[in-house]
């Protein structure tokens, strides 16, 4: 099905210069209607732009673009990365064990069941000294080598969920530059860490390079025998793993895409880290989501209210940028992994069957951890001229020594202001009531003057547990796919992302002759000239 904009355009035409503060008055359902609890979120987006009818034409754009329909389609492993002939099944890795998944007709769920079983027992060997390193020591740290979807998602889960003073260190290598891999092996005994090469494919080149490095450090700390405990892999090609080097392999399917894989395998770091236990509630809490996603009406359904704020933004009202700030130091990788997680999965030109979009899709997502983007970059966000549309990630209680204030006050600050702004006259106002003189307060009064009128939703959450991560994550997950789905483009591949690592092949290979080669424009070649 196709979506029919035809409504929503109009509603957004209509609704181009409403004033959000004037809807509640307009309609006295606006709160009840725009907010709603899933799976231990509260989702507030009565701050959105919308008006009720705006609000009803995006109802409407997602019923004809069939959202419950391709939704089915999704649960039941159905080829929807239509490029790649692939199901996308991440909710099977979450489901409850002794599930009935199939991807492409095959049964998975067996398998997924065999997989999570195998980790918590290696994760509780690990974690006990049952399962120790070549010289019989217990391991102490992990190293994590990844990138993209191998390490983004993990780096947010341990960050979010890891207690103060871990059994097991865990540390992250994603970046090719040495310096990386340098930062994270300083003060780590070779006897005591694991390393875990994290790559769905096997052959991407800065995982290769950062595993090769590990090999060569572990093998200058440890006696050959048994120094292959210390060097595990993650993947869906375990061939690739074990001639790279891995005795020992922990496997994943094609149907997981790599943005979406923080509830396979890819994990184990952080299962043997956190315990298996934190891991089991995690997925217990995406669960919850995935049923609150499948079973609620379109008009309460967080995925779908989320995704229709996005494209109402970003196709009715031309915003094509939204900032992301989560109120806890424990989610400040969230911004991180949503990059990934939506301008990956969304940032396309074509439709699902080749031909250009006609509208605008994925906007540019960024964020930082409340308060710090405060005093960064919201001066932009409360008086550039662009608007740009705000998500608070919202955590009542974020740590166990309540801090002077509740952070939360500041997000709940930060979208009134954003919503109700200030007037010039009341900018003046302020100005004289503090002491300065008329001309002074006529010189300065527009500088502080708040246009206000710009939107945010607001995500509320008591704590950060394993349940309530698992959960944001799996909504963000299926409201990208929501605004896939009515975009009419395949979320779930990332054809984008080829050019760049094949040319960077051809580059390596003129800086390897010396000089750059005929085919490079005259940039590059200069640059490769200055650089090499
Ligand atoms: O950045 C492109 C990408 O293909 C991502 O989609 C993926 O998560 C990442 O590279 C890493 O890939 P792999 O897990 O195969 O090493």
């Amino acid at each position: 099905m196709t979506a029919d904009w035809t409504a929503f355009d109009h509603a957004a035409r209509a609704d181009a210069d409403a004033r959000i503060v004037d809807q509640f008055a307009a309609d006295p359902g606006r709160l009840e209607r725009m907010s709603l609890e899933a799976a231990g979120l509260f989702l507030d987006l009565s701050k959105q732009s919308w008006t009720r009818a705006g609000f009803e034409a995006c109802l409407g754009l997602a019923h004809s673009a069939g959202v419950e329909a391709a939704r089915a389609r999704l649960f039941d492993g159905e080829a929807i990365n239509s490029t790649e002939g692939r199901a996308v099944l991440h909710p099977a890795l979450r489901a409850a064990k002794g599930g009935a998944f199939h991807a492409l007709g095959e049964p998975v769920s067996a398998e997924v069941d065999a997989v999570r079983a195998d980790m918590a027992a290696y994760a509780t060997a690990v974690r006990s000294g049952a399962e120790t390193g070549a010289t019989g020591k217990a391991f102490t740290a992990i190293v994590h080598i990844g990138i993209g979807g191998s390490d983004l998602g993990p780096r947010v889960v341990w960050d979010a969920l890891r207690p103060l003073e871990p059994a097991i260190d865990l540390r992250f290598v994603a970046n090719i530059d040495p310096r990386d891999m340098a930062e994270a092996l300083t003060g780590l005994d070779p006897e005591t860490t694991l390393v875990v090469v994290v790559s769905k494919t096997f052959t991407t080149q800065e995982t290769l390079a950062n595993a090769r490095a590990a090999q060569a450090w572990l093998a200058a700390g440890l006696p050959e025998a048994g120094r292959d405990k210390h060097f595990i892999g993650v993947t869906a090609a375990p061939d690739k793993a074990v001639a790279f080097g891995c005795a020992r392999t922990f496997a994943f399917r094609d149907w997981v895409g790599g943005r979406y894989s923080l509830w396979s395998a890819v994990s184990l770091s952080c299962v043997i880290a956190l315990g298996p236990d934190v891991f089991e509630a995690m997925l217990a809490g995406a669960a919850a989501m995935d049923d609150h996603f499948v079973a609620a009406p379109l008009d309460r359904n967080a995925p779908v209210l989320m995704a229709l704020a996005q494209i109402w933004n970003v196709d009715g009202l031309n915003r094509p940028a939204r900032t992301v700030a989560p109120y806890a130091h424990a989610l400040r990788r969230l911004p991180a992994f949503l990059q990934q997680l939506e301008m990956e999965s969304n940032g396309k030109r074509v439709h699902r069957d080749g031909s250009p979009v006609t509208r605008q899709t994925c906007p540019v997502v960024f964020g930082e951890p409340g308060t710090n983007g405060q005093h960064a970059f919201f001066q932009q966000i409360h008086q550039g001229p662009q608007v740009v549309p705000a998500e608070f990630v919202v955590v009542k209680a974020t740590h166990d020594a309540a801090p002077e204030s509740p952070l939360w006050s500041n997000a709940l600050a930060q979208g009134q202001a954003l919503m109700v702004g200030k007037t010039t006259d009341q900018a003046h106002a302020e100005l004289l009531a503090a002491g300065a003189d008329a001309a002074e307060a006529d010189r300065l009064a527009s500088h502080k003057t708040f246009p206000g009128n710009r939107p945010s939703t607001t995500i509320v959450m008591d704590r950060v547990t394993p349940e309530t991560l698992g959960a944001l994550l799996a909504l963000y997950e299926h409201k990208n796919f929501v605004e896939g789905v009515i975009w009419d483009i395949n979320s779930f591949d990332q054809w984008g992302v080829e050019l760049g690592k094949v040319l960077a092949k051809a580059i390596l290979a003129d800086v390897t002759a010396g000089a750059p080669s005929a085919a490079l424009d005259p940039s590059t070649a200069g640059l490769l000239t200055r650089l090499a």
